[in-house]
C-alpha cells in the first residue's frame, strides 16, 4: 500500500466512525481524486473545472531555479525541470533533491485544483546531473553491447536513481539514428541501424517506466509504479539525419526514407507506452520540426496513436525564428498549431503565459487544442499515480550510485567494448589479453587514463561535462583499474604524455603499455566536428609509446575517429566509447577476467570524406565494417 493511500483508507475509517451514515459525502465527493476511476474519466473532470490560466500552466514548463513557490502558485505551473547542470546545490545529496522536489510540489498542491507537477531532468546515462550518481556508458557503448537485457536493467537502475532525487521524469531514451559521427550529438544515439536502434528502444523504455501489460492498447502511456519513471523519446523526428552532422540543421530526405531509417524507433516507443516525445531542433525539408503539424499532430497523434504528450526542447519556441522578440508570439502560435503540448520555456514564463492567454482568448488558438494538450498532460501524471503519491519517497535516497547499480553499469563496460585490433600481423600472437604478472614494468599513457571527466563524457555533473577527476567523488578510471587489476608484484608506472627520448632509451624496462587517447567531454553542438581527429597530442602519444613498446590503445570517445594512419603503430585496439564511472569494467576484459564481445554499433570510416557512410551503402569501403568486434576468451568461470 503507498503512503497516501494508507492514510486515505485512516481518513475514510475516521469519517466512517464518526459521522452519522446519512452524511455519505457525496456533496464533497470529487471525481478526479478518486483512484478507482477510470483515467480518461478523471481527466476529463478535472479538465472540466479549470480555468483558462490553469490550463495554460499545465502546459509550461519551467526551470529549476525560476520554480519558487510564489511562481509555481500564481502561475500553476505543471512541470519543472533542471537543465544540464542544474542543481540545488554544489554536490547535492539525494536528500537535498529530494527536499527541492517536496517544496516544489506542496506548492503545486496548495492551487485551487491541487494538480500536482511532473518534474524532469535529463537522467541520459544515469542520472547524470546528480552528484555521485552512477554513470553508465552513453547510448553508443551500449549498442555495442548487442545486449537488450542489460539495456533494460539500466534503464531500471536509472529509474531507481532519479526517484532517489524524487524527480519522477527523464528526458530520455534519445533513439536518434546517427548517420553521421560528425553530429555533436552521435553518442546519445545507439546506433547507425534503424534495427538496432528499435531493439534498444523498447529495452530501455521497458526499463524506465515498466513493463506494458498484455494487450496495453498501442499509445496508450504507462508507467509502473513510484519506483520507475515517464521517459521521453527525443528528438522526434530525423534529428541524426542533418546534414553533415550539423546539430540542428536540415534533414533533406524523402518522406518514405525518413519513415524508413528514422520513424521506426518511435513506433517502438509507443508501442512500450512511452509518456512524453521530445520535438528535434532540426528541421526537415527546410521546415523545422516544432512546427510541422504534418508529422506530430497528423503522423505522430493520429496514425500512430501516440496518446502522452509532446515536449519542445529547451528555448525551441524562442529558437523557431530570429530576431526572437519579434516573432515570439507568432512562435507559440505555430508550435501549438502543430500539435506541442507542453513547452519547456523554460525562463521567459510570464511572456510565455500572457501571449499563449491572449492567443486563446482573441481565437487565434482554439481551445479546443489547448484542452488537447491538458489532457494529454493530466493523463501521464494520473497514469503515473502522481496525484496518489505526488512527494519523493526519503526511502529511496538509498538508490543514488547503489553498489549493484556500479555493478551494472561495470558489467555495461566490459560488453560495450569492442576489440578492433589483436596482434600487429597475422600469425603473431595477440597481445590480449594482457599477464596481469609482468616480469617487467607495465606504462599507461595518454589524455584519457586517469581522467574520469573524459571517460564519462558530456551530459555528466554538468551539460557540457568536464575533463579531470573532480567531477564526482566515486569512480574509477583507467589507470586505477589497471593497478587494481595486475598482480601486486607488477609495477605500473603512468606518464600521461611521456618523453619521447627517455622512452625510446628505456623502452626495454617495459613489457607493454596501454596508451589510452581520445575526445574531451562535450555536448550537443560544441561536439559537431567535421575532420574527427584525435586531439593533439594523442597521435604523437600513439607513435611515439607504441613505436617501441608493445600497446594496445583505447579509443575514449563519442565516435569513430581517424585512427588509420595509426593502425599499424599498434599491436591492439579497442574502442571504448565513453564508459562512465565504472571504469573497471576495462581493465575486465584487457587482462581477459571477461572476454570481448562487443560489436561496432557504428561503421569505423576511414577517412571524413568518405562521410556520410553507413552500413547498407552502395559505396562502403569502412576501416572496419559495422558489425565488427574480435573476440577473445574469458578465464575459467567468468562471463
Ligand atoms: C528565471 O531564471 C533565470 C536564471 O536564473 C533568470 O535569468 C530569469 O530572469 C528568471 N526569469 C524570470 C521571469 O524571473
Ligand atoms: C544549417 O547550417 C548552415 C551552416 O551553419 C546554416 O547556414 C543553415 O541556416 C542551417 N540550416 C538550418 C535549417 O538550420
Ligand atoms: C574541484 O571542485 C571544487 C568544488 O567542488 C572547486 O572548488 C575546485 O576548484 C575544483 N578543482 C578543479 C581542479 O577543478
Ligand atoms: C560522494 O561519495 C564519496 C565517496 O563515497 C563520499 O565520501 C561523499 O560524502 C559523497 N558525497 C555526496 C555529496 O554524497
Ligand atoms: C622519464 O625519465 C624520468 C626520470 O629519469 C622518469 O621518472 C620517467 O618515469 C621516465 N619515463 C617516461 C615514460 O617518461
Ligand atoms: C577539428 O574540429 C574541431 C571542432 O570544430 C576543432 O576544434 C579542431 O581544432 C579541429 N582539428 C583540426 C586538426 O583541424
Amino acid at each position: 500500500m503507498t503512503r497516501s493511500s494508507a492514510a486515505t483508507l485512516v481518513a475514510g475509517l475516521l469519517i466512517a466512525f464518526f459521522l452519522p451514515s446519512s452524511a455519505a459525502p457525496a456533496k464533497d465527493y470529487v471525481k478526479y481524486k478518486d483512484p478507482k476511476q477510470p483515467i480518461n474519466e478523471r481527466v476529463d473532470d478535472l479538465l472540466s473545472r479549470m480555468t483558462l490560466e490553469e490550463k495554460i500552466g499545465q502546459m509550461s514548463q519551467i526551470e529549476r531555479a525560476n520554480a519558487t513557490e510564489e511562481v509555481i502558485e500564481k502561475y500553476f505551473v505543471g512541470s519543472v525541470l533542471s537543465g544540464g547542470g542544474s542543481v540545488p546545490a554544489e554536490k547535492a545529496t539525494a536528500s537535498v533533491w529530494q527536499k527541492m522536489v517536496t517544496k516544489m510540489q506542496k506548492a503545486a498542491l496548495k492551487t485551487r485544483l491541487g494538480i500536482p507537477i511532473i518534474y524532469g531532468i535529463d537522467a541520459v546515462h544515469g542520472n547524470n546531473n546528480v552528484y555521485n550518481a552512477t554513470i553508465f556508458p552513453h547510448n553508443v557503448g551500449l549498442g555495442a553491447t548487442r545486449d537488450p537485457t542489460l539495456v533494460k536493467r539500466i534503464g531500471e537502475a536509472t529509474a531507481h536513481e532519479a526517484r532517489a532525487t524524487g524527480i519522477p521524469y527523464t528526458f530520455a531514451p534519445c533513439v536518434a539514428v546517427c548517420r553521421d559521427p560528425r553530429w555533436g550529438r552521435c553518442y546519445e544515439s545507439y546506433s547507425e541501424d534503424t534495427r538496432l536502434v528499435q531493439l534498444m528502444t523498447s529495452s530501455i523504455v521497458t526499463g524506465l517506466q515498466g513493463d506494458v501489460p498484455a494487450k496495453h492498447p498501442k499509445g496508450v502511456p504507462f508507467v509502473g509504479g513510484s519506483k520507475k519513471v515517464a521517459g521521453c523519446a527525443k528528438h522526434f523526428v530525423g534529428d541524426g539525419g542533418t546534414h553533415k552532422g550539423i546539430n540542428e540543421n536540415n534533414t533533406l530526405l524523402n518522406f518514405h526514407d525518413l519513415m524508413r531509417i528514422h520513424m521506426p524507433p518511435y513506433d517502438n516507443a509507443v508501442i512500450k507506452g512511452i509518456s512524453t516525445i521530445m520535438i528535434s531542433y532540426s528541421s526537415w525539408n527546410g521546415v523545422k520540426m516544432h512546427q510541422n503539424k504534418f508529422l506530430i499532430t497528423d503522423t505522430l497523434k493520429n496514425k500512430m496513436n501516440f496518446r502522452g504528450f509532446v515536449i519542445t526542447d529547451w528555448q525551441a519556441v524562442d529558437r523557431l525564428t530570429t530576431p526572437r522578440h519579434m516573432h515570439y508570439y507568432h512562435s507559440i502560435q505555430e508550435t501549438i498549431h502543430a500539435g506541442i503540448d507542453m513547452v519547456m520555456i523554460p525562463y521567459d514564463y510570464p511572456e510565455f503565459v500572457a501571449d499563449l492567454v491572449k492567443q486563446v482568448k482573441q481565437g487565434q488558438i482554439k481551445l479546443e487544442r489547448v484542452n488537447d494538450a491538458v489532457s494529454r498532460i493530466l493523463r501521464v501524471k494520473f497514469t503515473m499515480g502522481l496525484f496518489e503519491d505526488p512527494l519523493p519517497d526519503p526511502r529511496l535516497t538509498k538508490e543514488l550510485g547503489a553498489q549493484d547499480h556500479r555493478s551494472l553499469a561495470r558489467e555495461a563496460v566490459r560488453k560495450s567494448l569492442v576489440l578492433l585490433k589483436n596482434g600487429k600481423s597475422k600469425g603473431e600472437k595477440p597481445l590480449l589479453p594482457l599477464p596481469k604478472k609482468a616480469k617487467k614494468k607495465v606504462l599507461v599513457a595518454g589524455s584519457h587514463a586517469h581522467d574520469l571527466g573524459s571517460q564519462c563524457g558530456g551530459w555528466t555533473a554538468s551539460w557540457q561535462g568536464e575533463s579531470g577527476n573532480n567531477l564526482t567523488g566515486v569512480g574509477t578510471t583507467i589507470l586505477e583499474a589497471i593497478k587494481k587489476a595486475v598482480d601486486k608484484h607488477t609495477a605500473v608506472e603512468y606518464a600521461e604524455r611521456p618523453d619521447k627520448d627517455n622512452l625510446t632509451k628505456s623502452a626495454d624496462e617495459y613489457e607493454y603499455a596501454v596508451v589510452a587517447v581520445g575526445e574531451p567531454p562535450y555536448a550537443e553542438t560544441a561536439g559537431d566536428n567535421q575532420n574527427l581527429t584525435i586531439p593533439s597530442p594523442g597521435p604523437e602519444v600513439i607513435k611515439d609509446v607504441c613505436g617501441v613498446v608493445k600497446c594496445v590503445v583505447l579509443i575514449v570517445s563519442g565516435r569513430p575517429l581517424v585512427v588509420h594512419p595509426y593502425v599499424d603503430y599498434m599491436d591492439a585496439l579497442v574502442a571504448a566509447w565513453l564508459p562512465g564511472t565504472e571504469g573497471q569494467g576495462v581493465a575486465d576484459v584487457l587482462f581477459g577476467d571477461h572476454g570481448f564481445t562487443g560489436k561496432l554499433p557504428r561503421t569505423w570510416f576511414k577517412s571524413v570524406d568518405q562521410l556520410p557512410m553507413n552500413y547498407g551503402d552502395k559505396r562502403y569501403e569502412p576501416l572496419f565494417p559495422f558489425g565488427f568486434g574480435l573476440t577473445t576468451k574469458a578465464a575459467a568461470g567468468k562471463d
